[in-house]
């Protein structure tokens, strides 16, 4: 095997598009998928690869420091790509407290593992540490988040976030940790769980049900397609310069309510509806705590440095998601029924 990589939280949204992406890429890397299969992580997300000879997946937390230590010892990793996290800031309100575990103290944790085998030969070795823009902030209407914005995390999530990145940097400037940091907008695509706003209203639309609109629905956000994230990722593990941070994001401001009604157009029309019939699904609620307006990432150095560049336009991607959504019928329902825990214990435990 030329490498031996591991990605954390490979069965959730994001890590399972970037597992596929290394695992198709790279037949002679050796691709470790380590996932706590919490109720974000789904293995039905990778099953096209899950037989791949380079690919293997072992189920575990990285709170768990043993645990980490005699995973290094096994596969003896020459990159981590971290993925693993709490990712969703309404649940960050309701339960701090397993997002400072996962993200504070499970990076730290995968930090002191890295660090302690890589000692004495950081030669070839890599920490990829993937992250938001929202540890920077909310803006007001102008301006763009830099690599140089200063951090000023609002949500329990971001604040997880945002300490995970000085850790990490703190572990470049102090031991030299080889690593590289990326600070991603708001994805979209398959395989995300639906309590984030594009596949909870997909959902929603669907089903007849209420979209619920935090406040005015006037919050801006800078969507992405989650396979140009993977794309991103793979540029910056392989080309990025140690010790620095890229911004990654879609240069695609939406209006919350403004993509939702775009949102519900393609639904009516997908759906046979007469137009402007899921719209009238939309039904403003209280806002959510703390609801940062704005975010908009100025992605200029991944561009003209690594010659990154996103592939697919917001109606592509969209139409692509509901697309996916619709022939996914089943992938939802398991992911609302929990059955995904199921398929682990087929797929991994009784065979
Ligand atoms: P996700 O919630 O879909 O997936 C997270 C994965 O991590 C799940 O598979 C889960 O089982 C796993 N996990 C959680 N706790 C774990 C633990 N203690 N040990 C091992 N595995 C654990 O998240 P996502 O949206 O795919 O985000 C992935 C990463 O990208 C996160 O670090 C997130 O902060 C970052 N990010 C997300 C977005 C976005 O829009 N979703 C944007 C920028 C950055
Ligand atoms: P979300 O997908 O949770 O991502 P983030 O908060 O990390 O940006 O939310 C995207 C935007 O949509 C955000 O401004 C909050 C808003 N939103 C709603 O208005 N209603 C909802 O039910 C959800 C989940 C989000």
């Amino acid at each position: 095997m030329d490498k031996s990589i591991l990605i954390t939280g490979g069965a959730g949204f994001i890590g399972s598009h970037t597992v596929r992406q290394f695992v198709t890429r790279y037949p002679g890397y050796r691709i470790v998928n380590l996932d706590k299969l919490t109720y974000a992580g789904n293995l039905e997300n990778l099953t096209d690869i899950e037989d791949a000879p380079n690919y293997h997946f072992v189920r575990g937390d990285i709170y768990d420091a043993a645990f980490l230590k005699e995973l290094f010892e096994q596969y003896r990793f020459d990159g981590v790509i971290h993925l693993a996290a709490e990712s969703h800031v309404d649940r960050s309100i309701s339960d701090p407290n397993e997002f400072i575990k996962t993200n504070v103290m499970g990076t730290a944790n995968l930090l002191n593992v890295a660090r302690s085998h890589w000692e004495g030969n950081f030669e070839g070795k890599l920490f990829y540490h993937i992250s938001t823009d929202e540890v920077y902030g909310s803006l007001e209407e102008g301006g763009y988040f830099t690599e140089d914005t200063p951090y000023d995390p609002r949500s329990p999530y971001s604040a997880s976030k945002a300490s995970s990145d000085h850790l990490v940097r703190a572990y470049y400037n102090t031991y030299q940790l080889p690593m590289v940091i990326s600070n991603c907008s708001n994805n979209y695509g398959p395989n995300q769980f639906p309590e984030k706003l594009i596949p909870l209203f997909i959902n929603n639309i669907k089903n007849n049900r209420a979209l619920p609109v935090y406040g005015k629905g006037e919050n801006v956000r800078d969507w992405l397609y989650v396979e140009d994230h993977a794309q991103a990722i793979d540029l910056i593990y392989h080309q990025g310069r140690i010790g620095h941070t890229y911004n990654i994001g879609g240069d695609n401001e939406w209006r919350n309510i403004d993509l939702i009604r775009k949102l519900c157009e393609i639904m009516d029309r997908k759906l046979g509806r007469k137009q402007g019939e899921s719209a009238q699904l939309i039904s403003f609620v209280k806002d959510r705590a703390g609801h940062d307006l704005r975010y908009a990432i100025d992605c200029s150095k991944l561009k003209d440095e690594l010659g990154w560049r996103q592939q697919v336009t917001f109606s592509q991607g969209l139409e692509k998601t509901v697309d996916w959504y619709l022939e996914n019928q089943e992938w939802l329902n398991h992911v609302l029924t929990g059955e995904y825990e199921e398929y682990y214990r087929r797929q991994y435990v009784e065979r």
